[in-house]
């Protein structure tokens, strides 16, 4: 299987897709795939750019996984669409965005939420905790940790299928 790249986006790239960022890498560590993704995050906005995450996404990523998210903010770029296989939304308004920016600019890029692949999807978007306590940030990570086993799953065997 080739490297494939896949790059999780949010509004600040802060609190949700660093973590996402974080958890996947891990994920694809333990299943000792690393030579066959390449994993990356950014935001739609650009308010945070350069900044490491949110205090409280690397405390619990730290806690609950014994990661340590480093990654700094960045901008999601027209080249990423061409850039990266995989561009995963944490919620509805970040695709709508990624859509319309696609649209603008073309490339192949496969746009996902990444809670299509959640077993307990509720209302199928990873909610900005950005505003609310640290609980927030356990539930996110929850949600991230969920879905990206099943989404790593799910790809690998869809590139084992497919090429
Ligand atoms: P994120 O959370 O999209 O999960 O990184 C946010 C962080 C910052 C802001 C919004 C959401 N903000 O408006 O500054």
């Amino acid at each position: 299987m080739n490297t494939r790249r896949i790059l999780f986006v949010c509004l600040g790239n802060i609190c949700r897709s660093p973590l996402a960022e974080g958890v996947f890498q891990h994920l694809v560590a333990e299943a000792g795939a690393v030579d066959r993704w390449e994993v990356d995050s950014a935001g739609t906005g650009a308010w945070h750019v350069g900044e490491l995450p949110d205090p409280r996404s690397r405390e619990i990523a730290r806690r609950a996984a014994g990661l340590s998210l480093d990654s700094r903010a960045r901008q999601v770029r027209p080249d990423d669409f061409r850039d990266f296989d995989y561009v995963v939304a944490m919620d509805r308004r970040n695709l709508t965005d990624l859509q319309r920016m696609q649209r603008e600019h073309g490339g192949e890029a496969r746009l996902m939420l990444l809670r299509d692949f959640d077993p307990d999807p509720g209302d199928g978007q990873v909610p900005d905790p950005y505003y609310g306590g640290p609980t927030g940030f356990e539930v996110v990570f929850q949600m991230v940790l969920r879905s990206s086993e099943r989404m790593l799953a799910a790809l690998e065997e869809e590139e084992a299928v497919g090429g």
